[in-house]
């Protein structure tokens, strides 16, 4: 079975952050022992999100050989763990990429998913994650910028020894000329694991430090975030299993616009 999914894109803001933390989450919530480590160490939010940026160790004094791995694992939502990483510079310029490997075995050994949340481009601190875990995930948003950087990427995971799981394609419904998933298959020569739509709950939710899946259960990035969960860990998706509480109005709207 895969235990350790780096995600990775060729451009910042497609998501990766985002898709972590609430795919963590549902794998959580589906009672798999997850874990969500920010490997972007120079452009790290998944504690933002999280509302943990007051933690005082992170994966910065981990890299840096300053502190155990141990110290720097918290409890987030639903039983899910969290390996943060420092918004500081100066842990920045301190932490050793080359020391992620030794961090990643530690980890894998105790859960049963570990998703690596790691940098965009190709910098030495983006390269090690591609290599480390045992597949990639690429995330991409539905504009060809977007594709040609995910393009390189996934050249570049293969050159590294990594292997691509497959694309998700992230915000669809943004742009108008909208790149379907059997083009992007073309483009990328990856399949597309699935599609998340443009939602805005998901940066209401950021705003509130509360990820989308907890703070709108049946919001249709929700939907899509849990049924990749489900079929990342080999169950069947209950769409019930999100809560039906708001079914009627709010999901035919949603339906009808991100149709
Ligand atoms: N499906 C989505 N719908 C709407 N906004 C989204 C979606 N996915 C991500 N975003 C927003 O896009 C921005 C960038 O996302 P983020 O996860 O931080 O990207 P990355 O980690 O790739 O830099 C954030 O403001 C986030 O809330
Ligand atoms: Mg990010």
């Amino acid at each position: 079975m895969i235990r350790a999914y780096t995600i990775t894109s060729g451009k910042g803001g497609v998501g990766k952050t985002t898709l972590t933390v609430n795919l963590g989450i549902s794998l959580s919530l589906l009672e798999r022992e997850t874990y969500i480590l920010d490997a972007d160490i120079g452009m790290a939010n998944m504690a933002l999100i999280l509302g943990m940026d007051d933690v005082p160790v992170t994966l910065h004094e981990v890299l840096a050989g300053k502190a155990d791995i141990e110290d720097a694992i918290y409890e987030g939502p639903a039983g899910l763990k969290v390996v943060p990483s420092g918004i500081s510079l100066q842990g920045f310029q301190q932490a050793d990429p080359d020391k992620l490997r030794d961090v990643m075995h530690k980890l894998v050994d105790r859960c049963e998913f570990l998703l690596i949340d790691a940098p965009s481009g190709i910098s030495k601190e983006g390269v090690v994650p591609l290599s480390v875990a045992d597949q990639v995930i690429l995330v991409a948003n539905p504009e060809l910028a977007s594709m040609a950087d995910a393009l390189k990427t996934k050249i570049l995971c293969e050159v590294m020894g990594g292997k691509v799981y497959g694309a998700i394609l992230n915000r669809a419904g943004i742009e108008h000329t909208e790149i379907r998933s059997h083009s992007v298959e073309d483009v990328l020569g990856v399949r597309v694991i699935d599609v998340v739509p443009e939602d805005a709950n998901v940066r209401r939710a950021a705003a509130y430090k509360s990820p989308c899946v907890l703070k709108y259960p049946t919001s249709p990035a929700t939907k899509a975030f849990r049924r990749i969960a489900a079929q990342i860990s080999g169950v069947e998706y209950e769409e019930e299993d999100a809560g039906t509480k708001e079914e009627g109005f709010v999901d035919r709207l949603a339906r009808a616009v991100f149709r």
